[in-house]
C-alpha cells in the first residue's frame, strides 16, 4: 500500500431525491470519504483468488474467486450457512484460509510479511452488531482507534470523528453513550467510526439484519450515500432494494461456492443457476 494521497473518485451524483433521509436530523451534504490512497490502475482493490477454507474436515469455502475494483459496490447474498461471513472475514484476515490468495490493494492478506494491523486499519468492517464500546461516549468511540492505531493527535481525531458524525446525521448525540441511542443510530455511529480510519475499502456483514424494521432505512441511506461517494464496498445483505439501487455486481453463494457473480441487471433479470433463482423467488416474495 502506498501512503501518497491520490485523488478519490468523482462524486457521481447526490443522493437520489426519492431516497429517505434519517428522520432525526437528516443526512448532511458532503463526502463521507477522504481522498484515498491506493487503487493503482489495473490492480483490483480486493482480489480473491481460488480461496479454499476448512474448519477441520468441513470445507466452508470452495474455489472462491472474484475481484472488486476501486469504487465498485458488490453485494454478497445467499442462504444462511453458505459462507458469506466467512468469505468477508477472510478479506481482512479475521479468518485464515488454507488455499488460494486474497490481496487488498495489492497487499497479500495471508503473507507473513504483511503488517496485519496496518492492513486492517485500512479495511473498514461493519458487523450485524454494532460493537461500540458501551462505557465510552460516542465521541470517544469515534476517536479511540484514530488515536491508538493511526496516532492522530486528539484534536484532529475529534474533528474527523465529529465531522463524520455530522455526515451521518447524529451531531446532537456526540456526548451520549451507545446505550442511549437506538440500534439504527448506533449502527450509523459504527459506520462513521469505520470511516474515521480513512479506509480504502469497506466490508459490511448484514449491517441491518439485527435492526428493528423502522431503523433499516436510515442505515441503508448512509450506505447508499457512501456508495455514491465512490467507496469500494463488499456488502453481505439480503436488502435487495439496496442491491438494486447501488450494487454494480451481485455475488450469490451457496454451500461455500460462488455460484453466480453477475452484474446487477443480469442477476435480477436472469439469474443463471436454479439455486439463485430459488433463493431470489423466496426472498422477493415478501
Ligand atoms: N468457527 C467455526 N467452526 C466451524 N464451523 C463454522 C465456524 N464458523 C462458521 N462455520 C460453519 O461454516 C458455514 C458457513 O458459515 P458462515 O460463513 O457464517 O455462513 P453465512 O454467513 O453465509 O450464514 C456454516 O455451515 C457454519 O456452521
Ligand atoms: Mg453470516
Amino acid at each position: 500500500m502506498t501512503s501518497s494521497p491520490m485523488p478519490g473518485p468523482t462524486v457521481a451524483e447526490p443522493v437520489a431525491p426519492g431516497a429517505r433521509a434519517p428522520a432525526d436530523s437528516g443526512l448532511q451534504s458532503g463526502r463521507l470519504i477522504a481522498p484515498q490512497a491506493g487503487g493503482a490502475p489495473g490492480v483490483p482493490m480486493i482480489a480473491i483468488d481460488n480461496v479454499n477454507k476448512w474448519y477441520g474436515d468441513f470445507q466452508v469455502l470452495t474455489n472462491c474467486s472474484t475481484a472488486i475494483v476501486k469504487g465498485e459496490v458488490v453485494v454478497v447474498c445467499g442462504p444462511s450457512g453458505s459462507g458469506k461471513s466467512t468469505l468477508i472475514k477472510c478479506v481482512n484476515a479475521l479468518e485464515p484460509f488454507q488455499k488460494g490468495q486474497i490481496t487488498v490493494d495489492g497487499t497479500k492478506v495471508m503473507d507473513k510479511a504483511t503488517n496485519l494491523p496496518k492492513l486492517r486499519s485500512r479495511v473498514g468492517m461493519v458487523f450485524q452488531h454494532f460493537e461500540l464500546f458501551p462505557h465510552l461516549s460516542i465521541t470517544e468511540n469515534l476517536t479511540l482507534a484514530q488515536r491508538k492505531v493511526l496516532r492522530r493527535p486528539a484534536e484532529e481525531a475529534k474533528k474527523r470523528g465529529l465531522d463524520l458524525l455530522a455526515r451521518v446525521g447524529l451531531s446532537a448525540h456526540a456526548s451520549k453513550y451507545p446505550g442511549q441511542l437506538s440500534g439504527g443510530q448506533q449502527q450509523r455511529v459504527a459506520i462513521a467510526r469505520a470511516l474515521a480510519m480513512d479506509p480504502i475499502v469497506m466490508l459490511f456483514d448484514e449491517p441491518t439484519s439485527a435492526l428493528d424494521p423502522e431503523m433499516v432505512g436510515e442505515v441503508l441511506d448512509v450506505m447508499v450515500e457512501l456508495a455514491r461517494d465512490g467507496m469500494t464496498m463488499m456488502v453481505v445483505t439480503h436488502e435487495m432494494g439496496f442491491a438494486r439501487k447501488v450494487a454494480d455486481r451481485v455475488i450469490f453463494m451457496d454451500r461455500g461456492e460462488i455460484v453466480e457473480d453477475a452484474t446487477k441487471d443480469d442477476f435480477f433479470g436472469k439469474p443463471r443457476s436454479e439455486r439463485a433463482q430459488q433463493f431470489l423467488s423466496k426472498i422477493l416474495q415478501h
